[in-house]
């Protein structure tokens, strides 16, 4: 008895070892981490290096954490990012096959926060059939809008108010105003709301703060900008199937929008949940990101003097072909292939879209590199539109790069596979119209030297693109 109870101790402290000889083993030994994860640091518990990769930067640079990354690990690296395991890719060819395989090896994944502002519903998030079918849903909208001389005459119209509405002022706020533009196209477009409504008003304002709080820390707390977002996401969809239900009641005339085109389809096709959804996603994404447009092209060609001018000749040319007062059909913005290279120029420059979310469904391996299952992937494009080795000096603004059409190749400003984005020629349509007008009419110059484009990583210019404007008279 006391020789056993002498033995304790010496038990415990074996059994104490070999637990931890245990543990090691089958932390370092068993499970071996996986040949070809590519190399990078997993950062702070939770927290990751999210607040570093998310530190805002000018947009036509990679920032200083994906400059660091890519010299010390590669342009494929690990990292732990918006709460997971990440692989973060500046890599081309990865790129492409990350979009490429999507539902097959890879799928669309948004954080929790960024879920709770889009809605389960949103194109972005949803996959498979139920992807497919509201998909085809929004192409119909696209197609429709770009052939239709209605929207394009819509558009110009619009055009020529919002310059109409500059006369007199010497400075304005353009970030704002393209906003506004955009917004109101999709607003006519889509619910058949006039810019002059209160309603169309009150959805900027609410799209606004949406936008704000995408971005922002998810602290759900009365006043912070992610609440703040939350709420306008649930106004705007409340307005919508409020919109809905009204046009059920009254039976009348139709309005010949995207809605009523959306309402006679039957409710096996499209329940209301998914038409709510439908037009909240093109109203954003087709808003949004087109002032985004709208803001850079103004902001480069303020300081590309020689683009400028060879693109006033491509426009001024065109509408000497044209009967006076002829809004641009799709037909003649096809032929504007100058106009062409400086819309690409500018959104490769410009970076609108930094990154996107994928998570890996199983796992991969490419070209050497290890995906496990599960984790978050990231294709970064800024990385990719900014790479020294697939262009010459990336970050100078220059259109007449894209009389080589191999770059086309090497760029990804809409996305690609099943999920490229499907308002590309909408975005490309109604920026040269805004622009055909523009560039007749006014002459304009940045009011500050340091406001610039900013990576937040959505698109933000750092002080609202201040434009001084002054009216030309050398219209034709
Ligand atoms: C310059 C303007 C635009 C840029 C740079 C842009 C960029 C993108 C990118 C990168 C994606 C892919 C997101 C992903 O893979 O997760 C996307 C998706 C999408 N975009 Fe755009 N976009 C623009 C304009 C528009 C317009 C005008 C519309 C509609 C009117 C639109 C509607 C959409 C929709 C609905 C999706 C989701 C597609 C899907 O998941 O199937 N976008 N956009």
């Amino acid at each position: 008895m006391a020789i056993t109870v002498a033995l304790l101790p010496l038990t415990v402290t074996l059994i104490f070892g070999l637990a931890c000889i245990l543990l090691l083993y089958y932390l370092f030994v068993k499970k071996e981490k996986p040949k070809g994860l590519p190399h990078g640091s997993m950062g702070w518990p939770f927290l990751g290096e999210t607040f570093s990769f998310l530190k805002p930067h000018k947009s036509n640079s990679i920032g200083s954490f994906l400059q660091q990354h890519f010299s010390r690990y590669g342009n494929v690296f690990k990292s732990h990012l918006f709460g997971c395991p990440t692989i973060v890719s500046g890599d081309l060819e990865l790129n492409n096959f990350i979009l490429l395989n999507e539902d097959k090896l890879f799928q669309s994944y948004y954080p929790k926060s960024v879920q709770d502002i889009l809605g389960k519903l949103s194109l972005m998030l949803v996959s498979g059939e139920l992807h497919k079918k509201l998909r085809t849903v929004a192409l119909s909208f696209i197609a429709n809008s770009k052939s239709s001389p209605d929207f394009l005459l819509y558009v110009d119209n619009l055009t020529i108010s919002v310059m109409d509405s500059w006369k007199g002022c010497q400075e304005i706020h353009y970030a704002k105003e393209a906003k506004k533009f955009t917004l109101y196209v999709m607003l006519k477009n889509l619910l058949n709301i006039e810019p002059e409504e209160q309603l169309a008003s009150q959805m900027l304002e609410d799209y606004l703060s949406y936008m704000k709080g995408l971005v922002s820390l998810p602290l759900c707390f009365p006043g912070t900008p992610y609440a703040k977002a939350l709420k306008a996401r649930a106004r705007i969809s409340r307005t919508i199937r409020e919109i809905i239900e009204e046009r059920r009641k009254k039976e009348g005339p139709k309005r010949g929008d995207f809605l009523d085109e959306m309402m006679n389809k039957r409710s096996e096709e499209l329940n209301d949940e998914e038409r709510v959804s439908i037009v909240m996603d093109l109203l954003f994404a087709g808003y949004e990101t087109t002032a985004g447009l709208l803001s850079l092209l103004l902001y480069y060609l303020a300081q590309a003097p020689e683009a400028l001018e060879q693109l006033k000749q491509e426009h001024q040319s065109l509408t000497k072909s044209k009967k006076h007062g002829d809004p641009l059909s799709w037909q003649d913005i096809q032929q504007l292939n100058f106009n062409s290279h400086v819309v690409n120029e500018t959104l490769r420059c410009g970076n609108l879209v930094k990154f996107v979310h994928r998570r890996a469904l199983q796992d991969v391996n490419f070209r050497g590199y290890h995906i496990p299952g599960g984790w978050q992937v990231l294709p970064v494009f800024t990385a990719v539109h900014l790479d020294p080795s697939l262009h010459d000096s990336p970050s100078d603004f220059n259109p007449w790069r894209w009389n080589d059409e191999a770059i086309n190749k090497k760029v990804n400003p809409f996305g690609g596979g099943t999920r490229l984005c499907p308002g590309t020629e909408l975005a490309k349509l109604e920026a040269t119209i805004f622009l055909h007008h523009l560039i007749r009419n006014y002459r304009w110059k940045l009011k500050e030297d340091t406001d610039f484009p900013l990576s937040y990583p959505y698109l933000e210019f750092s002080k609202g693109l201040k434009l001084e404007i002054q009216p030309t008279n050398d219209i034709s």
